[in-house]
Formats: C-alpha cells, structure tokens, sequence
C-alpha cells in the first residue's frame, strides 16, 4: 500500500471518534492566518502524527514554515515520506524537558498549534512543556490546540454526563453499523505491512505508543490552569462541538 493511502486510512480513522476533524482543522488554520500577523509564520505541529495538520496548514499559508514534532518513528516516517520536502519532522518526546532545543529553531514561533495530541501527557508534562513552549513563542505568540476538553466530574457532572451523552446520540445516528476502521485496527493493519517493517521495528525497539492509557490531560481545567501558569494571558474557546474544542491561548 502506498505511503498516501496509509495517511488517508489514518485520516478516517481519526474521523472516527472526531467526525468534525476537517472542520476543526479548517478553524485552526483559519486562527493561524488571522493571529499571527504575517504570511511567513514560523508554526510548531507538537504530536503532529503523519502530519495531517501541518500539510493542510501549509496548503493554507504557503509561505509558512512549519516544523512537525512527534516521538512516534513510524507516524514522522509517513510524514517524512509523504511530506519531507515542504515540513520539517523532528523525533522529541515532549514529556522530556529540553525538547524545543531539539527543534533547530532560528527565531522563536509565531504559534504552536496541536491535534488530538496533548492530552496524552501527564498534568505534570503538560505544565512543564507549556512554561517551555512559553520560551518558544515570541510575545503575542499563539498556541491553538485542538482536542477533546472536557468538564470536571467533580465541579460539572450534570453538563459531562449531559454532554458525553449528545455525542453518544450523535454517534449513534451517524454511524448505526459502527466503523469500518478504527485507531487499533489502523495499527494492526500498518504493522503487518512489509515495506513498513523498518519503521515497524524502529517504534518497537523504542515503545512509542506504549505509555498512552486514557486521557490523562482530557480536562479543560488542567491545560487553562497550566498554561495560566506558564504565562498565557488570554485563553479560551475559538471553536467547539460538544467537548471537541479549539483552545486557543496568547502568550503575554
Ligand atoms: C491521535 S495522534 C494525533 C496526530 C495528529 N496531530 C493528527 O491530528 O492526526 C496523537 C499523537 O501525539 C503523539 N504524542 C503523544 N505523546 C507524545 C509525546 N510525549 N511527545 C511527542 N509526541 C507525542 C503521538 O505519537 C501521536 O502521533
């Protein structure tokens, strides 16, 4: 199977708890093109996966620089293949502190924008990849982050339960005889391709993927709290369906 064709069975997989993706997407770059102030902006991608954000940003503003950053060897080996000429991938764990010297950046970012990625992190790495992103940015830079931000069970049960159950309704309608692919068979199936077996082998040796249990970040409150803390001025929603929002936060 061709390298496109595995990024476009990974784009419907992901539209599979996300059936908004492309029109959050569409927001994001939207955001991007009105806040950053110029046409060269210098984006981040952080968990940019095969890169599906930053082609579609870079289809958008043209003249961007975008550099993708991701720990997953096989996901950045697709965007390599596919998109290498125009992005810039770079292999860093952003749990790690010290992962922006790793970039090779030459000016600090206009903006940092993200997809379904950061909730992945402890509460912890989250606030501490935020003070450093806040090192990053240059005064007024944005980060645009597109993800599932959720209420607290303790301080909003009714409108979660109310809200998961919308989107359970929703699902239901949309799709009565469930999906043809889903995120576990996507890897099951990238996994038995022989001409991926280098990269295959590459994330095992290294066990990207492994640590991913749950959604540790998935709080609405833990990524305003953290990124109050890292010294984001304004922060707040651009763009929302249910608890799929567009956090968006300026940096002082
Ligand atoms: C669900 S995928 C989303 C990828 C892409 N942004 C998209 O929307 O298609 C989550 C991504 O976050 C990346 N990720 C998770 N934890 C990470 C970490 N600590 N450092 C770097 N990337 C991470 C994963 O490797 C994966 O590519």
């Amino acid at each position: 199977m061709s390298i496109q064709s595995w990024i476009d069975r990974w784009d419907a997989q992901q539209e599979v708890n996300l059936p908004d993706r492309e029109e959050r997407f569409t927001a994001l770059i939207d955001a991007v093109a009105e806040g950053v102030g110029r046409p060269d902006p210098l984006v981040l991608d952080l968990g940019c996966g095969p890169g599906s954000l930053s082609v579609r940003l870079l289809k958008q503003l043209p003249e961007a620089i975008v550099v993708a950053a991701d720990a997953d060897p096989l996901l950045l080996g697709l965007g390599r293949a596919a998109y290498g000429d125009t992005i810039r991938f770079v292999e860093v764990d952003l749990a790690v502190p010290g992962w922006s010297a790793q970039l090779g950046l030459d000016r600090q970012a206009d903006a940092a924008v993200s997809t379904t990625a950061l909730h992945w992190l402890s509460p912890a790495a989250l606030a501490a990849m935020y003070a450093e992103l806040a090192k990053t940015l240059r005064p007024g830079g944005l980060l645009l982050n597109g993800d599932h931000l959720g209420e607290s069970a303790q301080t909003a049960p009714t409108l979660l339960r109310i809200g998961r159950a919308i989107i359970e309704r929703e699902e239901r309608r949309r799709a009565p005889a469930g999906h043809a692919e889903d995120w576990s068979g996507w890897w099951a199936a990238v996994k038995a391709d022989q001409e991926l077996a280098d990269l295959v082998a590459e994330r095992e040796r290294k066990q990207t993927g492994g640590g991913h249990h749950g959604s540790p970040s998935g709080l609405l409150a833990t990524h305003v709290d953290a990124l109050t803390a890292a010294g984001f001025a304004e922060i707040g929603t651009l763009w929302q369906r249910g608890d799929n929002r567009l956090l968006c936060a300026v940096l002082a």
